[in-house]
């Protein structure tokens, strides 16, 4: 079968020596990133200082444009930040926790860092219902609708959770969620990339991730989009010098804000992740969202029939419309079989409760997938015969 996104593989180095199954983790680093990086330096070597002003102050504002074009947000929406939870922070920032709407509902399958970020800020008056699930792949979704109530000021959720790559009805949530007037804090984290976001259709009110996994841009740069309309009337407290409306004028006093997307940002920019970021972002743009869709669903369906053939336990759901990119595969020894495959070049991830991870991206190879899976089952018929000669 011919497939058209198999062009990009010499886009990325790692390929030709690896099995490179991990995109839901770190996706792999694009040739050119060497060339970003280099021009960086360069840039510092020899313009200095200057390059603030010719360069890096507005780098900012560009990768979260070239970011939010991904999941159809107008410009000027989307500000940059390092990472997930500080996204978190400064949408928590925007808000006042002492009063009668203080409730932050979640489920227990979020991913661990928002819900640390959100469990502590019971400090700061929040109150914290989490909605326990029952299966450890999907989220109940009336159960946790029925959470959300006149008190609700904050709904931080994950559109595809990160253990089993369920995805979330985020329409009915953010649905649900203005209902009765509370914001979604929408993780798009493992669904930007893999799985069409559109911000828009959505309405969603905040939306935020990361893009080192599907967007292969590397550690250090996270992402918030804030709707246009709350984004005029939104004033973070954790706040900054590059949220000013005049930063280079070095006002005493508080903070005059900005316009978005500056207004969200605080301190200075991490400039090298950004500029690592963009050959990722614009292969992600040129490859295509719906293409990449198209083909991790039927990737990771053949995986699913192949893990099924075997008779392992498979922790992601079956339905194609309503998984990620990721399967998540449980099988016996789970953990070493994942320790061994990396020491045989076949990178994947293991997960308590989802077992190995394994997550193909627009650049893998259908035979990649049975190398995985073949060799996964080589694996664990060492592992039982060794442990029956033990016994
Ligand atoms: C859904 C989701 N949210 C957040 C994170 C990470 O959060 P942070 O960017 O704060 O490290 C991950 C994975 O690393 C994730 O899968």
């Amino acid at each position: 079968m011919f497939d058209e996104l198999l062009r990009y593989r010499s886009q990325f180095p790692i390929l030709e020596k690896t099995t490179y199954l991990i995109s839901n983790s770190l996706g792999a680093m694009p040739q050119g990133v060497y060339g970003a990086l280099q021009a960086y330096a360069e840039t510092w070597a020899t313009r200095g200082v200057r390059a603030w002003e010719e360069r890096w102050w507005t780098l900012a504002a560009q990768v979260g444009d070239e970011i939010g074009t991904l999941m159809n947000a107008p410009a000027n929406s989307v500000s940059t930040h390092q990472n997930v939870t500080t996204c978190q922070a400064v949408v928590a920032s925007c808000f006042d926790f002492s009063g009668k709407r203080n409730k932050v509902v979640y489920s227990d399958q979020n991913f661990p860092s928002v819900m640390y970020f959100w469990q502590a800020q019971q400090a700061h008056g929040a109150r914290v219902h989490m909605v326990s699930t029952d299966d450890g792949i999907t989220v109940p979704l009336e159960r946790l609708l029925d959470a959300i109530d006149e008190r609700t000021l904050l709904v931080p959720i994950s559109h595809v959770l990160f253990r089993s790559a369920y995805i979330q009805d985020a329409k009915a949530i953010v649905e649900k969620a203005h209902k009765v007037g509370a914001h979604v804090v929408l993780d798009t984290f493992q669904s930007l990339g893999t799985v069409p976001v559109d911000v828009q259709a959505l309405d969603v009110d905040f939306a935020c991730g990361g893009v080192l996994k599907w967007l292969c841009g590397g550690p250090g740069v996270g992402y918030l989009y804030v709707r246009p309309d709350l984004g005029k009337k939104l004033q973070p407290t954790f706040t900054g010098w590059f949220a000013h409306q005049n930063p280079f004028g070095f006002e005493v006093g508080s903070n005059r804000y900005n316009e978005p997307p500056y207004r969200f940002m605080n301190g200075t920019a991490h400039i090298p992740s950004l500029e690592a970021a963009r050959p990722g972002l614009k292969l992600i743009a040129e490859a295509g969202i719906e293409r990449i869709r198209k083909k991790s669903k039927r990737q990771t369906s053949r995986l699913i029939a192949m893990a099924e053939q075997r008779g392992w336990q498979i922790n992601s759901p079956r339905n194609a419309e309503r998984r990620g990119g990721t399967v998540s595969i449980d099988m016996p020894n789970a953990e070493e079989v994942c320790r061994e495959l990396l020491r045989r070049d076949i990178l994947v991830d293991y997960r308590p409760a989802a077992g190995v991870r394994i997550a193909p991206h627009f650049y893998s190879k259908d035979e990649e997938l049975e190398t995985a899976i073949e060799t996964i089952d080589e694996i664990v018929k060492e592992q039982t015969g060794v442990e029956k000669a033990a016994s």
